[in-house]
């Protein structure tokens, strides 16, 4: 029977057992609110517990739980592991979002600049994928956050780029290596959207310039991306493995226009 008066999200992720890196902040904290209100069980991480404990107000529910986790290294990606492991539950969905962002020429990136990044946002989600391997549910969902400068070759952004080229590929690998336990996985490509992350890397000017060079001449919401991740991690997106889905308003083929 057709449920028209559900959203499509809403249908297949009631206690679903859901973790979020980088969940505290900007796409991460959307996604978790949109999971917990279609009924899911979330865990987000960070590395401020700060902003973990300013996240869980927000949210106010008593299936979110937060963790201190640093996705950077080893260590920190134990924690979430031994937390995983000792709450015993499978994981329906994993949500590989942590990120971070400095953009400089080539001329002028320093080897920390490419170390702190290429670190979080490839080694993090590679790792912490290969961790929790063993505490995924047969027919999970694993989602990888990854950018449209992969594809686009804004000037400055070189390691930041490289980083998102690098996940787009671990993401196809692992769909592949995975479709044999039904674990779907796939990316969502982004580009300009609102949030703390962006603020901190651009300017009210940039961020003009960023809504003009989308189609729809804005920047996108995150509650938008929320959306598309739910629909990817439920059943009504049962046979999409190994996709990059792109959510930018348009701005790719923009470009070309
Ligand atoms: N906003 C955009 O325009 C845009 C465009 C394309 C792609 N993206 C991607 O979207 C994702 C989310 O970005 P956002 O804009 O929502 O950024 P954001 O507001 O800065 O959120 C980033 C989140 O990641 C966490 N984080 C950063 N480093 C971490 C680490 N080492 N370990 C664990 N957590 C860490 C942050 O918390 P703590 O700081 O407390 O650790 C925060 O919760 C990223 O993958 C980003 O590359 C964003």
């Amino acid at each position: 029977m057709y449920h028209n008066n559900l959203k499509i999200s809403e249908m297949s992720l009631t206690n679903k057992n859901v973790v979020i890196t980088g969940g505290s902040t900007g796409i991460g904290l959307a996604t978790a609110k949109a999971f917990i209100n279609a009924g899911a069980n979330v865990v987000i991480t960070g590395r401020s517990a700060d902003n973990l404990q300013k996240a869980a107000s927000a949210i106010n529910s008593p299936n979110l739980k937060t963790l201190v986790s640093d996705t950077s290294n080893l260590d920190g990606i134990s924690v979430l592991e031994n937390y995983v492991a000792e709450n015993g539950k499978k994981l329906d969905v994993l949500f590989l979002n942590a990120a971070i962002a400095t953009f400089k020429p080539i001329e002028h990136a320093t080897e920390a600049d490419f170390d702190a990044q290429f670190n979080t946002n490839v080694k993090g989600h590679f790792f912490t994928l290969q961790k929790l391997l063993p505490h995924l549910a047969d027919g999970a969902s694993v989602v990888f956050t990854s950018s449209i400068v992969a594809t686009a070759s804004g000037a400055g952004t070189g390691i930041y780029s490289a980083t998102k080229g690098a996940i787009n590929k671990i993401a196809q690998i692992a769909a592949n290596e995975l479709a044999e336990r039904k674990i779907r996985v796939n990316t969502v490509s982004l580009g300009p959207i609102q949030t703390p992350g962006l603020d901190g890397v651009a300017t009210p000017e940039a961020k003009a310039n960023l809504a003009a060079s989308t189609a729809l001449q804005r920047l996108g919401t995150a509650d938008e991306i929320a959306n598309t991740v739910l629909f990817l991690c439920s059943d009504a997106a049962s046979f999409i493995s190994g996709a990059d889905i792109t959510v930018d308003g348009g701005a790719l083929t923009y470009m070309m226009k």
